[in-house]
């Protein structure tokens, strides 16, 4: 297997085929999902709960983040490597250029952003400037204070429809890719049907082409258990190695997630 580009993903994308992401924060996972046919490593801000113990990601730092993307880097050799800028280090535009060269240069491939329609501006500016950007919208966690809790979002009409609209807009401003967390899974079969770029979903139904999942969850690890999550090592005849790669073909063979997974 070659290693995997954004022009990958986007012939996946126009086949109507699926790609699996998970989360990885070091060297030895990073490897596993590698050598599972993971297409996507997310270099996630979850890190900051799942790892530091935090109860939610905003602690996370840009020296945090370099850290765990240069851990990743060493472990892969194929998959493609998404990295989250953490909260706050995308506020203006000298941060936003400084902090995502940060995480190119520690092996990331494409960065991750959390908002709506006002990251057109940041995302074309890296763009512009040859950084893949994806935008996460839906569930943002960073969000978290915000939202006061972590709710399904995009459940009323006039919410959908400006999801749809902000997620129209960010791929004309230059997305390669979208992230949707935590919608229903009709609006997620919408927005993808709407766009062009891949879109990725968590708790977001069937139908994106991407999957993604902190991969804690996928090994019953984790305290918390949200809904859209599966314990993939239960099942697994080879463990840990065993569960990744479960995970990564069902999803690319459209038997994850199913119905219990998904909201409506
Ligand atoms: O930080 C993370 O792991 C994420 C995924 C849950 C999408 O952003
Ligand atoms: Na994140």
């Amino acid at each position: 297997r070659q290693h995997v580009t954004l022009a990958t993903l986007n012939k996946i994308n126009a086949k109507g085929e699926k790609f699996a992401c998970l989360t990885a924060y070091d060297a030895l996972y990073a490897r596993l999902l590698n050598d599972a046919g993971v297409e996507v490593i997310l270099v996630g801000d979850s890190l900051g709960m799942v790892l530091q113990g935090h109860d939610n990601t905003l602690p996370v730092t840009m020296t945090d983040m370099i850290y765990h993307v240069e851990c990743v880097k060493r472990g892969n050799s194929r998959s493609f490597i998404m990295a989250d800028m953490p909260f706050m280090s995308y506020s203006s535009e000298t941060e936003t250029l400084e902090n995502a060269a940060a995480l190119m240069r520690a092996g990331a491939e494409m960065v991750k952003l959390e908002g709506g329609a006002w990251l057109a501006s940041s995302t074309r500016l890296l763009a512009e400037r040859g950084i893949p950007v994806c935008v996460h919208m839906g569930l943002t966690p960073q969000s978290i204070n915000l939202f006061g809790g972590y709710l399904v979002q995009g459940r009323n009409p006039e919410q959908a429809e400006k999801m749809v609209e902000e997620a129209l807009q960010l791929q004309e401003a230059g997305a390669s890719i979208l992230l949707l967390e935590c919608v229903p899974a009709s609006l997620a079969r919408r927005i993808t049907e709407a766009l062009n770029i891949p879109v990725i979903g968590i708790g977001a139904g069937p139908d994106t082409t991407g999957q993604v999942l902190v991969l804690q969850d996928i090994l019953g690890i984790s305290p918390i258990k949200p809904k859209f999550v599966k314990n993939f090592l239960a099942e697994s005849d080879n463990g840990i190695a065993g569960a990744i790669k479960r995970y990564a073909d069902d999803v690319k063979q459209g038997h994850f997630p199913a119905p219990e997974h998904c909201f409506d």
